[in-house]
């Protein structure tokens, strides 16, 4: 074929799409033949996130935008509302994740992930596993998430050196710690002191499969298979390593607590077992933990230790929350009722969320042509296969539905309007399983990490120059009580 005629089959290809747009009155940017509008991002002019926000702002007025990755034509939300019609009023019509062949990269052994199920084996599955992970049944899990802080601690502090009472520490390397020894305990319910290298291991598969996914053989078969509409054809993406450790550390395990029957620790992987979860779903299901899970809550975990250390005044208040939880309580650990009652820490967790959310979009696609009627009387279609992109972050830091967004206020989630704009673990039955579990982790890194110590800036001359270390320094508890 001639260079002029792969063009224009090219250009018949896109403006198919760019019909579709045009049809529903949607605004949208001219796109470029192949990269759609991401030709900037090719070319290095723009990052993907700054062609987001361009368009975010230039259609400052609408309600939705629309925007080609790469020939595929994506409906771009910006109202919130509009998103939450979506992801809840509406969820029948648009009840599943888009990038499903993204899901399909997964073989047999991984295809169990509740993210990649739909329609009734999603809705049976979510429904079992809400079970497991609601707050409720998740406070028995209260005093090993404070374990495992303390014990990440103590391995960060033996490979760094003290000064008196006061040690520089890289939060990278001690929320990856933290992360590991709740996989390790709370998840697989393997008593790290058993086996020393598992949390070792846990870190290294979790790298090994961020690689394969983000391989460039990985983004070469989604691609072509997405462009080409080529389901069936799959190939092996996930490493025999990566499998060999969900066998040696799931499989095995499950069947160790099969055998013993009796065991009553409490963990995902035994809850998993107790309400009939077969293997090949408790080993899908511990793989979320290992791959979005885990560098989602990294991002969020340190995110809060950074913003704790810019914002003096926020954790002092926080800090005196602590004191006078644990005087009052007369204890020195603070359980799971004692921690939903800390409003100065709930605030805070709201706005690292609102102001970082780790996860940038959520993704729907329409299930059946549908009409919504937004909130000011205006009539929306969307049609089978459309592809919605809720774009998260920008949503979260719009003047619009946060005034002053670029600061970091927790004080404005004091007003309850504020919570409901909040999209950062989803909305509706599609909302994140792993919010619960996260929140609780999140709060108890914070509060057993205040207990002992303020989070300073680094005045210590450390072994590395890396921007993310923070300085731990002890303190001493204050006293509340008034003497008479
Ligand atoms: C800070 C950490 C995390 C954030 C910010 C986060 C955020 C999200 C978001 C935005 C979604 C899409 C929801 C929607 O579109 O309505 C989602 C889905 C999901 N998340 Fe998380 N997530 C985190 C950690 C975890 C962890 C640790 C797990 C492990 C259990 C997990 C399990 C899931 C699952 C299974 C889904 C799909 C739910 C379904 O298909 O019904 N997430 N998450």
């Amino acid at each position: 074929m001639k260079h002029g005629n792969i063009y224009n089959a090219f250009s018949i290809f896109i403006t198919r799409d760019k019909k579709l747009f045009e049809l529903r009155g949607v605004e949208f940017d001219k796109p470029t033949i192949f990269f759609g509008n991401l030709w900037n991002v090719f070319r290095d002019i723009e990052s993907e996130r700054e062609v987001f926000e361009r368009l975010y702002e230039k259609y400052d007025r609408e309600k939705l935008f629309g925007i080609f990755i790469l020939h595929r034509p994506i409906f771009v939300i910006k109202d919130v509302n509009l998103a939450k019609q979506i992801m809840i009023q509406h969820f029948h019509n648009f009840s599943n994740f888009a990038g499903k062949n993204f899901h399909e990269i997964f073989d047999n052994y991984f295809a169990n992930h509740l993210g990649c199920l739909e329609g009734d084996k999603w809705k049976n599955a979510k429904e079992k596993l809400l079970s497991v992970f609601a707050m409720a049944n998740l406070k028995s899990l209260d005093k090993c998430f404070a374990f495992c802080v303390g014990k990440s601690l103590k391995h960060i502090k033996l490979q760094h050196a003290h000064v008196g009472e006061t040690i520089v520490i890289d939060v990278h390397e001690f929320i990856n710690r933290y992360i590991g020894e709740t996989i390790a305990m709370i998840v697989l319910g393997i008593e790290t002191g058993s086996r020393d290298d598992i949390v070792d291991d846990i870190l290294h598969t979790s790298n090994q499969i961020d690689n394969e996914l983000m391989s460039f053989k990985t983004m070469m078969y989604l691609t072509l298979t997405s462009m080409m509409n080529f389901r069936n054809f799959k190939i092996n993406l996930i490493s025999d390593g990566v499998k060999h450790f969900f066998k040696q550390n799931v499989l095995q395990q499950i069947e160790i607590r099969l055998k013993q029957q009796a065991n009553n620790k409490h963990n995902i992987m035994q809850m998993l077992i107790d309400i009939g979860e077969s293997s090949e779903k408790i080993l899908s299901n511990v793989f979320m933990f290992l791959t979005g899970g885990f560098k989602s809550t990294k991002e969020l975990l340190e995110t809060c230790l950074w913003e704790l250390m810019l914002n003096n005044d926020i954790q002092s208040k926080i800090i005196m929350e602590i004191d006078e939880c644990m005087e009052f309580n007369n204890t020195k650990e603070i359980n799971f009722e004692q921690l939903n009652k800390m409003n100065n820490l709930n605030l805070f967790m709201m706005e690292v969320l609102r102001k970082y959310p780790p996860i940038h979009f959520g993704t729907r696609i329409c299930t059946k042509d549908c009409t919504i009627t937004t909130k000011d009387g205006e009539l929306l279609k969307f049609e089978q296969n459309d592809v919605i992109y809720i774009p998260i972050t920008l949503i979260q830091n719009d003047q619009k539905y946060f005034a002053n967004p670029n600061i970091f206020d927790p004080t404005r989630f004091s007003e309850k309007i504020n919570h409901t704009n909040l999209l950062s673990f989803g909305l509706g039955p599609r909302k994140c399983l792993g919010e619960n579990f996260v929140i609780l982790q999140a709060k108890y890194l914070i509060t057993s990490v205040l207990t002992d110590y303020t989070i300073e800036k680094t005045s210590l001359k450390s072994s590395k120059s890396d921007e993310m270390e923070i300085q731990l320094t002890r303190r001493y508890r204050q006293s509340f009580r008034h003497a008479d």
